[in-house]
């Protein structure tokens, strides 16, 4: 063990299979290539094999091509996946968590890859992967990819101390023993349990959490993240929502995506009451203290276990609504409101808070394609200019809330989100 309590200095991963599920690019592209070939083949179960291997190697010994017309298939591949073949794929849920974790115990990570060389760094920056390498050992040219175990030589010539090797094919662990150094099977990829078995690892990991255990020497995970998004009725917060949880998804975070107020069963149920056209004469004060109510509830059920065990959360409004709807639009005053809140929410605050503005009267037309307007909703245009005057207040005060522009169309505005969560994930 070194003085970090790591068992090893260096650790080499394999990219396809072992840090992100690439089949859909890779298979959606060979089935492309072998199309413009006259060769074309609608089983993707067959195709399976082709993730992970140099693919000159897969259509020589899969598809019996002369090695000719193998590298005339791959330039058709290259050219689909060049286009939209690296974005058809997602990183494992976990690795993020894992890669974190070892670097911050002093770790020195590489990536050692079959996959061309300006693909393998594509997709990396794409998944937001990039920063965690010290080096990324990937071919130049057809004549490289043949052979992983001159990739892996690649990182140890400039790496030092005792390494490791993670992937999910027989060709990554022969590649590791070749060089001497250890190899740990990725089952969750795309090759079998015999065939790693019969390649000889130290370990075979069924999972990611499993192979997170085995490399850091503990269960215990980093914390995640917190991340509210706000603004007024209308300011498209649930659209960015959905998007920016999928967009996190498929960089291998674990996302609890939820909304205040609610978000668990005693929450939704105070919304009810909230949210209700019958609850006509609630007073602010009332609104405020069953909006804190319902948020004592959620953080402590929902938001904090869930950052606590290393998933972000992606929460449609919290303490910030009230500041701005009840301090502001019901004029209790911004600290009082924040008193109220304190114990409420028990420490636990967004680690980054989107304001998503927009001018009121955009919002009010998109609220009024909502033909069952709640009883906040209910309140007038003046009400609304009040609350983003709130917001605008905060966002003044202090560095707790960014304002993002959130006119425009959906894919602009979430460039926009993605630009202010720089610096958290
Ligand atoms: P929603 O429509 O975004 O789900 O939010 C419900 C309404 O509740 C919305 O009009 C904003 C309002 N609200 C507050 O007034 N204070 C708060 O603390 C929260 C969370 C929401």
């Amino acid at each position: 063990m070194n003085k970090s309590g790591l068992e090893y200095d260096v650790y080499i991963f394999d990219l396809d299979g072992t840090l992100t599920e690439s089949e859909p690019g890779i298979i959606n592209s060979v089935q492309y290539a072998l199309e413009k070939m006259n060769a074309p083949v609608s089983d993707r179960q067959l195709l399976r094999p082709f993730v992970g291997p140099p693919l000159v190697y897969s259509f020589v010994n899969t598809l019996h091509m002369t090695e000719d017309e193998a590298m005339r298939t791959v330039r058709f591949f290259q050219e689909r996946y060049r286009r939209a073949g690296y974005l058809e794929n997602s990183v494992y849920t976990g690795i993020p968590n894992m890669l974190r974790k070892l670097k911050a115990l002093g770790a020195h990570l590489a990536v050692a890859t079959a996959k061309p060389k300006e693909f393998a760094e594509k997709v990396l920056a794409a998944f937001g992967l990039d920063g965690y390498f010290d080096i990324v050992a990937a071919p130049m040219d057809e004549d490289e990819a043949k052979s992983k175990e001159r990739l892996v030589r690649k990182v140890l010539a400039v790496e030092s101390g005792r390494a490791v090797m993670v992937g999910d094919r027989d060709l990554d662990i022969l590649a590791a023993k070749a060089c001497g150094i250890d190899a740990i099977g990725a089952l969750y990829g795309y090759g079998t349990r015999e065939e790693l078995e019969s390649a000889g690892p130290v370990a075979i990991c069924e999972t990611v959490g499993e192979l997170t255990k085995l490399l850091t020497g503990s269960d215990e995970v980093m914390p995640g993240a917190f991340i509210s998004l706000e603004g007024c009725d209308g300011c498209g917060k649930s659209t960015q929502g959905k998007m920016l949880a999928q967009w996190l998804e498929t960089r291998g975070y674990e996302v609890v995506r939820t909304r205040e107020p609610g978000g668990c069963d005693v929450a939704e149920r105070v919304r009810e009451i909230l949210l209700s056209p019958d609850t006509k004469g609630m007073t602010g004060i009332c609104e405020a203290y069953l909006f804190a109510a319902a948020r004592s509830q959620h953080v402590r059920e929902v938001i904090k276990p869930a950052v606590e065990r290393g998933a972000v959360v992606v929460c449609d409004r919290f303490v910030h609504s009230s500041i701005a709807y009840q301090g502001a639009g019901r004029g209790l005053g911004i600290d009082a409101v924040r008193e109220i809140n304190a114990i409420a929410v028990d420490g636990c605050l967004p680690d980054v808070a989107i304001w998503l503005d927009v001018d009121p009267a955009l919002a009010l037309e998109r609220r009024f394609a909502n033909n069952n307007p709640d009883r906040i909703e209910r309140e007038n245009a003046g009400f609304m200019n009040v609350v983003r005057e709130g917001y605008a207040k905060i966002a003044a005060m202090d560095g707790t809330l960014t304002r993002v522009d959130a006119s425009g169309e959906p894919e602009e505005v979430f460039q926009r989100v993605v630009g202010a969560l720089k610096g958290i994930l």
